[in-house]
């Protein structure tokens, strides 16, 4: 029998592509063949992980290399065109440039990084990402602030990763309730973007979606910290404080302008009313991936987690808790709105580690492998069976084979 993580592998090498000029795991071999940014970075941690850390610096390197001359990362790359489908073609007909998309998705491609330089101490890796990566996170700063606060915002759920999250659909108008209608939309406001050039201005002036998203957030706040490390093992000193003060000012946002007192929860943050769109959903409990997360706050987080009416079913941890009226476990329209995701699993496991919650990290890293033992590596499972659902063979739940 080959153990987890010669199946993880096997995996990534059937989903991996190779270029002249780029090495990239696709997200699944039929559904989604091209490179998608947090997919990717999450890949190369696994491949890391897994002792092949020139595949995860490959992979790291091709995504840096692809970065907008704004310094935007796209959240979606077609590195063969003529592989590109009439669908995809069509759909993304009002991109500024063919072959990559001009949104973004969370930077976990800091994080790749982090655990690339961590495990191989390479520092000439770390002299050729450090400059890329700077730059992105000097254009989400420059860009993607509004109104005085330290919080980033996406201008579309995709930016998000968790496309369909119910604490969007409020935003998304009637259109989004006809059957298919979530896709209509954004696709709509997609292209509405692309003709004011997704300029930020342009877009908080037309009140576009706005928002700060709580995971997104988290996942900036740990790339900034990211970034602090590895400056400062690089002996860039002054550069180091810079970022480690940034990502110690985005935690301290994310507790203050993100916190709901009355439930214990994060929200995230409509910046068009500057309410908290108060749904509970995954991003709820990101913020334990943070590292300055008050001992009371992490607690208050975990009695949600180990709740079995919201989060602790029989295979954790639900992107919808399960008395949300939005919980669909088996739902194939929309995404995130009830199953088990294994990235979201291995980075709310890396949390409850840093807050010293050790013996529920083990118990939900057990069962996250048992999924995967279970039914395969699939692009999602539901939490109450643990079957696995979506596209089969999906990348990153070779995640599991780590966590
Ligand atoms: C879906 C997921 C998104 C992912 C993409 C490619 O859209 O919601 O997070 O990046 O598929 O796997």
């Amino acid at each position: 029998m080959p153990t987890l993580q010669e199946e993880a592998v096997r995996l990534l090498d059937a989903n991996a592509r190779r270029g002249k000029d780029y090495y990239y795991t696709a997200p699944s071999r039929r559904k989604y063949p091209h490179q998608w940014s947090w997919d990717s970075a999450f890949c190369a941690i696994a491949n890391c992980r897994l002792g092949r850390p020139d595949l995860a610096k490959a992979e790291v390197l091709t995504l840096l290399g692809k970065m907008l001359p704004s310094g935007a990362l796209p959240h979606l790359i077609f590195h063969d065109l003529a592989r590109i489908s009439a669908a995809n073609r069509a759909l993304r007909f009002y991109w500024p440039c063919a072959d990559r998309s001009p949104l973004v998705q969370p930077p976990v491609v800091a994080l790749a990084a982090r655990t690339i330089w961590e495990n191989t101490g390479d520092t000439h890796f770390l002299r050729q990402v450090l400059p890329p990566l700077e730059k992105h996170f000097a254009w989400l700063y420059e860009t993607r602030r509004f109104g005085g606060s330290p919080l980033v915002s996406i201008f579309s759920p995709w930016e998000s990763g968790l496309d369909h999250k119910p604490s969007f659909d409020p935003l998304l108008g009637k259109l989004a309730r006809l059957p298919f209608g979530k896709y209509i939309v954004l696709y709509v406001a997609e292209m509405e973007m692309a003709r004011l050039r997704f300029d930020p201005r342009e877009i908080e002036g037309h009140r576009y979606f706005n928002v700060r998203e709580v995971l997104f957030n988290t996942i900036y706040a740990l790339g900034l910290e990211a970034l602090g490390k590895m400056s400062a093992a690089l002996g860039e000193n002054s550069k180091a404080a810079i970022y480690s003060a940034r990502s110690e000012e985005v935690e301290k946002a994310i507790l203050i302008e993100c916190f709901d007192p009355a439930t214990g929860l994060y929200f995230d943050v409509d910046v068009r009313s500057g309410r908290q769109i108060r749904e509970p959903t995954i991003s709820s409990l990101a913020p334990l991936a943070l590292g300055h997360l008050p001992a009371q706050m992490a607690a208050g987080l975990v009695r949600h987690l180990a709740n079995p009416l919201e989060f602790w079913l029989p295979y954790p941890i639900p992107s919808v808790p399960r008395n949300s009226r939005h919980f669909r476990p088996r739902s194939r329209t929309y995404l995130w709105r009830g199953p088990t995701w294994i990235n979201t699993n291995w980075l709310l496991v890396e949390g409850l580690k840093r807050q010293g919650y050790h013996e529920m990290a083990e118990i939900i890293s057990r069962k996250t492998r048992e999924l995967v033992e279970k039914s395969g590596f699939w692009e999602y499972y539901d939490p109450l069976t643990g079957q696995g659902q979506g596209q089969r063979n999906f990348a990153w739940s070779a995640l599991a084979a780590i966590i």
